[in-house]
């Protein structure tokens, strides 16, 4: 099979496996990854294989969802790309990345080692910030039971990643504890330039949101 046809079936076996997710991590939420991610890997010129096939695969099995199993969304990748025969070097690069994907907490480090995987870094986050970002930042708050907004509960910095997934904060802590910290950890130039105007969207968000709160606007 060549390259084009192990993209175009990836994406139809994604899209069929996240097809009406209802917390953010649907097949749109892929689909837009996948796009950005393309866009800045032409910019960047990273390997457009690897960049695709791990945009695509990112979500298959998150931790979130799959009972805190780490290793289940880059097992999940590497069984379906060993199904079409795609060479071990590719999967692995692309596992690796999977693996290392994941915002961790504000104090945690989550470096990625290659150039493919700083794009799709980046493409995910950027899909985490501006009106998208917010939009599923409440999405996933509505599936978890949690409140928009509680003045008593402060945002907290976690400082591993355990605390960081015990977090069941407000909606809006997550813009102090993740959303907002995000631009400062772009890896590429157009990450980093993308995020900066997302960025200064969400700061405008949460001015009008504490606004209407008080009932100032
Ligand atoms: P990443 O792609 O960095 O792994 P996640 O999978 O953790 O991001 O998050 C997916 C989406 O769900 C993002 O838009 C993220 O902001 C949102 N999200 C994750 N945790 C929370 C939370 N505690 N409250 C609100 N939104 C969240
Ligand atoms: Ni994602």
């Amino acid at each position: 099979m060549n390259e084009r046809d192990i993209i175009q079936q990836t994406a139809e076996h994604v899209r069929q496996l996240l097809s009406g997710e209802g917390s953010g991590h649907d097949w749109f939420h892929i689909e837009r990854v996948h796009r950005t991610a393309l866009a800045m890997a032409g910019e960047e010129q990273a390997d457009l294989f690897v960049v695709e096939l791990a945009a695509l695969l990112h979500d298959v099995a998150d931790w979130k969802f799959a009972g805190g199993d780490h290793e289940a969304g880059p097992r999940a990748a590497r069984s379906w790309l060993e199904l079409l025969a795609v060479p071990t070097v590719v999967i692995d690069h692309v596992c690796e990345i999977i693996a290392s994907l994941s915002f961790k907490g504000a104090g945690v480090a989550t470096t990625m080692r290659t150039l493919e995987g700083q794009v799709v870094q980046d493409a995910d986050r950027l899909d985490a910030l501006g009106a998208i970002g917010i939009a599923r930042a409440f999405a996933y708050g509505g599936h978890k039971g949690r409140a928009l907004y509680d003045p008593a509960v402060a945002p907290e910095s976690h400082d591993s990643f355990e605390a960081y997934k015990k977090n069941t904060g407000p909606t809006i802590n997550h813009f102090y504890e993740k959303l907002l910290l995000l631009q400062d950890r772009m890896n590429t130039t157009a990450g980093k330039r993308l995020a900066a105007a997302r960025h200064d969207f969400m700061d405008r968000y949460l001015e009008q949101f504490f606004a209407e709160w008080e009932g100032k606007r």
